[in-house]
């Protein structure tokens, strides 16, 4: 792959490529021309031949030939690739395949999920205990067993093995779709079987749940992430739900899978979960595209708030409407709570409550605002709270200002006026790692800052400059943006970008906590989880 591109790169010029799309003129040593995508009113657009690279300075963004096809023709690079080999006359085929035979081995991993359930619900059917726990126990019905696809796994250790390897499939298959342990044998064993499945209703994994209460061996065990399952993305029972959703225009979020699993038996088929995991921004993304009614059927306790609130701070950008249903009438969960009564269920979920009202009271019960101490610190929480409104929820705002000062018995104006403390502390240096994870690469400052840095002949705070981006795009920043600017002007520039730079990390660093925070809940790690949460209250300060 490395070669083709080289092979290409060296055949292809990059005015050329570019000068397809772009009027360009010689200027010095670069060429310039107007953005295809900014509204420029002199031409922001460069090209350096000797570097072979592009940088577009209306829209932060650059990159050599392949950069450039893929932005500018909406391509994956793949196929810039592909359509760039063909123009230099580069034979794509020597390197190529790849791709395909991934894109088959896919399929397979699906083929033998698809057997593997199967073969579970076939095993449910001739075990008698099993169905006593299902269908008794469990109380879940010949339908809903059918339409979830309950099963069991054979204790033997190897049933399901033997099965797939007597149908074709290999062991490095098997692995790959996660179904065999580290010794080769079945991951799941003596087991009751539900597939995970993705919106279409293929098979991507399992989870799998003991029929005792045997506190030696995990309640439930999963598939691991796999080239078909990622955790963090998945959305159990999403592809029995979608339908409801879109016509009830809500949906609901609750604990477990078995949650899901009686929710939909009891006639509230807009529940799914996201076992396992709290909620991540990718869930949230994939709800708000189908209705902004999210409604979270969490547990009240310490971690049902903490998830709440992470919920609530996600949701202002998404324009959704968060609510809480928390009516479980002592129960600890959905499930028990349909057993008990599947109307106190529909009643539940039609009752629900804005999030943010259900948090205030969550506080206002959490401390005693007849001391000093209580009254400051719940006032502390209720403006933090509040501040994660969006901007221009100027009604929202006023609306809960307005109730959490009536609470407090003061005036609005005096809540309103109250500031919360925000104590400065030294910043650490963004490294190359944090701006992977945020998956957008370097930001236009952080760019700015480093050309500066480098090219500038200014002092600028060693911690603020980021590597990783070549010198030779930074000269090329330097020389368009800064190169005419006096020495006085490059220090105020060096200040507001580092200001810049400085709140961009504040930013990332939050959602790199709230990800850690997300992984150590999962792995039920209670020990880091505080930690976390400490240093997230101390940029939150911030
Ligand atoms: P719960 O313990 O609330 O499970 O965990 P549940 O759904 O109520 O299960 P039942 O009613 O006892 O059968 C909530 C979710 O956390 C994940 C599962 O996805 C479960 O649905 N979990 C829990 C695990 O992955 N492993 C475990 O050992 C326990
Ligand atoms: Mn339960």
């Amino acid at each position: 792959m490395e070669d083709a591109k080289e092979e290409i790169r060296a055949r292809l010029p990059v005015e050329d490529v570019i000068g397809q799309y772009i009027e360009l003129k010689r200027a010095g040593r670069s060429l310039k021309g107007h953005s295809p995508w900014g509204t420029d009113r002199t031409p922001s657009f460069m090209v350096s031949p000797e570097k072979g690279i592009w940088h577009d300075f209306s829209s932060n963004k650059g990159g050599d030939i392949f950069a450039f096809i893929m932005e500018m023709e909406g391509l994956t690079f793949r196929e810039a690739l592909e359509k760039l080999a063909e123009q230099a006359g580069v034979e794509l085929k020597r390197y190529s395949g790849g791709d395909k035979a991934f894109a088959k081995h896919k399929e397979r991993l699906y083929e033998a999920l698809e057997l593997a359930t199967k073969y579970y619900q076939f095993c449910l059917t001739k075990n008698k205990a099993v169905c006593e726990y299902v269908f008794y126990k469990r109380n879940m019905n010949k339908k809903t067993v059918e339409n979830f696809r309950v099963g069991y796994a054979p204790s033997s250790g190897r049933a399901l093995v033997d099965f797939l390897t007597k149908r074709g499939f290999t062991k490095k298959e098997m692995e790959d779709a996660g179904l065999l342990n580290r010794f080769g044998g079945d991951l799941f064993k003596g087991r009751m079987t539900i597939p995970l499945m993705d919106v279409g209703g293929r098979i991507i994994g399992f989870t799998a749940r003991i029929l005792t209460n045997d506190k030696n061996s995990p309640k439930y065990l999963n598939t691991p992430e796999t080239v078909l399952y990622n955790k963090g993305r998945h959305i159990f029972g999403l592809s029995q739900a979608k339908d409801s959703i879109r016509r009830s225009e809500f949906v609901v979020v609750v604990e477990g899978n078995m949650d899901v699993i009686s929710s939909h038996q009891a006639g509230v088929c807009e529940a799914v979960a996201t076992a396992g995991t709290a909620m991540t921004e990718n869930h949230l993304k994939s709800f708000s595209r189908m209705t902004n009614d999210i409604r979270l059927a969490y547990d009240g306790d310490e971690a049902g708030v903490r998830a709440a609130e992470r919920a609530v701070q996600m949701a202002s950008k998404f324009g959704i409407y968060l609510s809480v249903v928390d009516d479980y009438h002592g129960c600890k969960d959905a499930d028990e709570l349909i057993q008990k009564n599947p109307e106190y269920w529909h009643q539940a979920v039609r009752d629900c409550r804005p999030a943010l009202e259900w948090l205030l009271e969550k506080y206002q019960a959490k401390y005693d605002l007849k001391t000093e101490k209580g009254f400051q610190e719940y006032c502390t929480e209720a403006k933090r709270l509040i501040s994660q409104l969006d901007e221009k929820d100027t009604v929202l705002r006023e609306k809960y200002e307005r109730i959490v000062s009536e609470r407090l018995g003061i005036s609005l104006e005096a809540f309103r006026e109250q500031k919360i403390e925000l104590p400065k502390k030294k910043l650490k240096k963004p490294s190359a790692d944090l701006s992977k994870s945020m998956n957008t690469g370097p930001s236009r400052a952080q760019k700015y800052l480093a050309a500066l840095a480098k090219f500038g002949g200014v002092e600028v705070d060693e911690d603020l400059v980021i590597d990783g981006v070549s010198d030779d795009e930074l000269e090329l920043i330097f020389e368009q943006e800064f190169a005419k600017h006096s020495s006085e002007e490059r220090k105020n520039d060096v200040e507001t970008l580092s200001k810049r730079v400085q709140l961009e990390f504040i930013s990332s660093e939050r959602k790199r906590l709230s990800a850690a925070i997300e992984k150590a809940e999962a792995d039920g790690n209670d020990e880091e989880m505080r930690r976390l949460m400490l240093e997230m209250n101390k940029l939150i300060k911030k």
